[in-house]
């Protein structure tokens, strides 16, 4: 498919123009940043891997009625997207204590948090997504209330389904960060998932072991950080189409 031109470059991805007004191409880039890129490395392959988790993640969040910009996978490192206006907010679920949580109220990582928490940082690489309270949200007119009422109800069933995919496959999803835009059909307005769901932007730990399959692997120099991803895609079934398929089947037990 045709890819129009560059719209925007971020960190870890990259939007083309798509083929049809409303659309845009979603292209996986293989770069690594941790800490506001101040650490940076390539890591052959996983553009390809949060490519198709994300799709896998998407899909199946479509198919319980959260909506969601993903539309198909286009080939190993793009996909066809709905164009939305991006709510400049980082929406964060947690159910275990991890990262900064931990850090910033002294909380042991790997403490069961009491009910998931939803929280907020406000988008802005130059000031490093500080955390913001609803009040901010609603008095700078980042979205609206109903929006967040709506962000938070829409979080945590994405935090329900989620965690129940990656407990069937043995991981912990110890918390999350999603975005969401505002999808225009005509003058209809709809709030959807946007960016991307993938190890880059969750904590996943091994239910058996503790170890780490998410970017912490990279962020903590832990090891290898596409091993840990391939990991999380094979448990899950899938993998990226570009690795060859085993000659003959295999029975999975
Ligand atoms: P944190 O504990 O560093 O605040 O991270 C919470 C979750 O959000 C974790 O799953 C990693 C994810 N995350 C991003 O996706 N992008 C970011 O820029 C940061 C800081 C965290």
């Amino acid at each position: 498919m045709a890819r129009g031109k560059k719209l925007y470059e971020g960190k870890a991805k990259i939007l083309y123009e798509g083929p049809e007004p409303g659309t845009l191409i979603q292209y996986f880039k293989d770069d690594a940043t941790a800490f506001n890129a101040e650490k940076k490395a390539v890591i052959d392959g996983k553009g390809a891997l949060n490519n198709r988790l994300s799709e896998f993640f998407m899909q199946g969040l479509g198919q319980i009625g959260i909506p969601t910009h993903f539309i198909k996978r286009l080939n190993m490192r793009e996909q066809l997207i709905r164009k939305v206006e991006i709510i400049p907010l980082e929406v964060i679920v947690r159910n275990i204590a991890a990262g900064s949580i931990s850090k910033r109220i002294g909380i042991e990582e790997g403490t069961l948090l009491p009910r998931p928490i939803v929280e907020f940082s406000y988008k802005d690489d130059a000031l490093g997504d500080p955390l913001v309270p609803e009040e901010y949200i609603i008095a700078f007119n980042w979205a609206t209330q109903q929006e967040l009422d709506d962000i938070i109800a829409l979080a945590l069933r994405v935090n329900d389904f989620l965690s129940g995919v990656m407990m069937g496959v043995g991981i912990k999803l110890v918390d999350f960060k999603i975005e969401f835009g505002r999808h225009w059909d005509g003058d209809y307005q709809r709030l959807m998932l946007a960016d991307e769901i993938s190890p880059d932007s969750c904590r996943l730990w091994d239910v058996e072991t503790g170890e780490k399959l998410d970017k912490d692997v990279f962020r903590r120099d832990l090891g290898d950080l596409a091993d840990a991803y391939t990991e999380v895609a094979r448990r899950l079934g899938i993998l990226p189409s570009s690795k060859p398929m085993p000659s003959k089947p295999t029975l999975v037990n």
